[in-house]
């Protein structure tokens, strides 16, 4: 059900180029939909900072349950996306790698914590193992002597966030998607429903649905109405980029992770020698500063936790919002507005939720049924209004 005024530019417009707008696009055109994406710079957002750690199980929250649904969804159909991004993509390589995760604790305090995590996970019969301090050291040899203890997580991986942009752009071009450099800087409404956009660059594009992907900036929208969608808050992270001379290699095998004076810190080892170092949790606005104070905080915690890093190059500090819905879980599917439909609000699991929401939200495009597992994601659950999407779904 395509829902398509015969005249429209495209069945399907997608407002926001970066990970989750790019995937959405793709498995949409896929579908047969004619689609556009508009952005100012395709290929950017969050997923381009982000360390692409694919952790729904050491990063369970409690009472996130939904959310940890569908982030195990999605974790099991990231073998077969990124086998089938790369080859529509002409080969391009995701970075996808099948490392596992191990996350320590360097205090009492933190071991306690992760003990908790461990009995929360064992109940909802999950992977995962708990390790005393000499087996994470076996396990990873680089851990500083003082690590107390900890969770391997075998099924918690890693994918490179960087790669997945470019393929996902060529495999979406490739599938006849439109991505247009331009910025939507009004949402066009018709008799109550959603029809298109108009650009910075002067034109409009009109269009049976419009998907609002756009991050942080999606709830600030010029035409959007009222209640349609909550604010979306901007989390900065900062990140390092480190390298890993061949003479250091293996240096860490697996993702590393711990809580460090309540802040995440975690290392993520790529094959092909960076080590990505992340993440500061900053709430300051639209601001993407790389601060000297970030920069020291991530060196100092990753430092605690494997020491051997203050030998290795440091070739790049950025900084990225992720989108943070009210409830830190995403928007997937029909807003309260007919024809718009969100696909935004991923905050932490933005590279992670790509693959199960790229499929929910184009079968819903395509088919007009929001499939079981995003109906918790609705955004009608923060809408003012939830009659029209209620009649929608
Ligand atoms: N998922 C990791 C982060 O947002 O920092």
């Amino acid at each position: 059900m395509t829902r398509v005024p015969s005249d429209a530019d495209a069945d399907v417009l997608v407002i926001g180029g970066g990970i989750i707008g790019l995937a959405v696009a793709w498995r949409t055109a896929q579908r047969g939909l004619r689609t556009v994406v508009v952005d100012p710079s395709p290929g950017g957002g969050a997923a381009k900072v982000a360390a692409g750690m694919l952790a729904p199980v050491t990063e369970l929250q409690y009472g996130e349950e939904p959310l940890l649904r569908l982030g195990l969804a999605s974790n099991q159909r990231y073998e077969a996306f990124a086998a089938e991004l790369s080859e529509a993509s002409g080969g391009r390589d995701t970075g996808y790698r099948q490392c596992g995760t191990v996350a320590v604790a360097l205090d009492s305090d933190d071991r306690e914590e992760l003990r908790e995590l461990h009995a929360f996970h064992r109940r909802l019969g999950l992977d995962s193992t708990w390790l005393t301090g000499r087996e994470a050291r076996r396990l990873e040899p680089m851990l500083a002597p003082g690590v107390r203890g900890g969770l391997h997580v075998a099924d918690d991986h890693q994918v490179d966030g960087r790669r997945l942009l470019t393929a996902l752009r060529a495999a979406a071009e490739h599938a006849g998607v439109a991505v247009r450099p331009a910025e939507a800087v009004e949402l066009l409404v018709e008799g109550g429903r959603a029809v298109g956009a108009r650009l910075s660059t002067d034109g409009t594009v009109t269009a049976g649905q419009v998907v609002l992907a756009a991050g942080p900036h999606s709830h600030r929208l010029a035409g959007l109405p009222e209640g349609v969608l909550p604010a979306i808050r901007p989390v900065k992270g900062q990140v390092l980029r480190l390298r890993i001379p061949d003479a250091y290699r293996p240096f860490l095998s697996r993702n590393v992770r711990a809580v460090v004076r309540g802040q995440h810190i975690y290392l993520v080892p790529r094959e092909n020698g960076e080590l990505v170092i992340g993440a500061t949790t900053e709430e300051q606005g639209y601001d993407t500063t790389v601060t000297a104070g970030g920069v020291y905080e991530l060196l100092r915690d990753a430092h605690e936790l494997v020491p051997g890093i203050t030998e290795l190059p440091l070739l790049e500090t950025s900084a990225g919002l992720r989108p943070g819905s009210p409830d830190n879980a995403p928007l997937l599917g029909p807003t309260s507005l007919p024809g718009l439909v969100a696909a935004t609000g991923h905050y932490r699991n933005g590279v992670l939720l790509t693959p199960v929401t790229a499929d929910l939200v184009s079968e819903y495009l395509a088919t007009g049924e929001l499939p079981a597992l995003a109906q918790p994601f609705t955004p009608t659950r923060f809408s003012s209004d939830r009659s029209t999407a209620k009649a929608l779904a």
